[in-house]
């Protein structure tokens, strides 16, 4: 085994990679990720994650490697007009990051309908939270955190002072936005469930939820990060954060019966080993002088 730090949209270099080792298949998880920023920095987002995606797909197809897995996003279902969502529901995009994911979702179905030899699983993940359970692996974000756990982590571990509540009159259980929380190790099952599944003759170019299918909501996630942590978290009720969805959580027949795939953990597991990364390792893979 062996590591190469490529940019994907270096074509030389991936050529050279391609042609150096023979790959079975690829998974992608490559890309640039913050909402926020894609509204303020469009061309970013275009060039990096779709010229970076096109370049990969056809280094693969000149080395013959047709296999793919790719890291989509809920965000593909954008507000939706009911709950859970199955893969079938219409698709949209609320700001230039969903659209790269969209726009690659397509950019995916059509090279599989030119070429059939391609086998091809877009992975829509939900909200993946949590660590490795042994503390060793996590997220660590660089500056202010725009997702909800790493945020509500800097909070326990005393770098920031307080969470700030995106909208409290929602018409959900709380009035907090819901969304469908997923403990990575279940989502890094999942890729390995996807890349089983590319062996099956019949595959062609499918697409499959990574949730696991219960919606919570923030104050509950609150909650449950303080119980695990023993720490208090200070909430701020703000307003809405634009863009946001009321409720989204996932359909998890799907994957569930073609993947042979589910979710085994639950919030409480999700908090406790996002704590127990926390607790080890408060400033990340950083030190306290290199964070924001
Ligand atoms: N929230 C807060 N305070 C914060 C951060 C988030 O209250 O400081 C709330 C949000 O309003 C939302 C919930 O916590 O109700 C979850 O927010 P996240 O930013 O963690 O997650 P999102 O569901 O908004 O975004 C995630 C992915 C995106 C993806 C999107 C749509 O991070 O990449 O799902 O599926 F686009």
């Amino acid at each position: 085994m062996s590591y190469a730090q490529i940019d994907l949209r270096d074509k030389p270099a991936l050529e050279q990679l391609f042609a150096s080792t023979k790959f079975n298949a690829v998974i992608h998880f490559a890309g640039l990720k913050a909402v926020g920023e894609s509204v303020e920095k469009p061309f970013m987002y275009y060039n990096n994650n779709i010229i970076g995606t096109i370049t990969l797909l056809e280094v693969m197809a000149a080395h013959g490697c047709k296999r793919l897995v790719f890291s989509s996003s809920a965000t593909v279902y954008g507000w939706p007009n009911e709950v859970p969502c199955t893969e079938e529901f219409p698709l949209s995009a609320a700001n230039p990051y969903g659209r790269t994911k969209l726009f690659i979702e397509e950019i995916c179905r059509d090279i599989y309908r030119s070429d059939s030899e391609w086998k091809i699983i877009l992975l829509r993940y939900f909200n993946p939270v949590g660590a490795h359970p042994s503390g060793y692996i996590g997220e660590d974000p660089r500056g202010i955190p725009n997702n909800l756990m790493p945020f509500v982590q800097q909070v326990a571990v005393g770098r920031r002072p307080s969470l700030n509540v995106f909208g409290t009159d929602y018409s959900t259980k709380d009035g907090t936005g819901v969304r469908n929380y997923i403990h990575v190790v279940d989502l890094a099952d999942g890729h390995i469930a996807a890349l089983n599944k590319l062996s099956n003759p019949s595959i062609g170019c499918e697409v499959y939820n990574l949730g696991t299918g219960k919606g919570t909501s923030v104050l509950e996630m609150v909650a449950a990060l303080e119980k695990a942590s023993g720490k208090k978290i200070p909430l701020v009720m703000a307003g809405r954060r634009p863009g946001d969805s009321e409720i989204v959580y996932a359909s998890t027949e799907k994957a569930e019966r073609e993947l042979n795939w589910r979710a085994s953990y639950g919030i409480e597991e999700m908090c406790r080993d996002q704590w127990n990364w926390a607790s080890k390792n408060p400033y990340g893979y950083g030190s306290p002088d290199s964070t924001a």
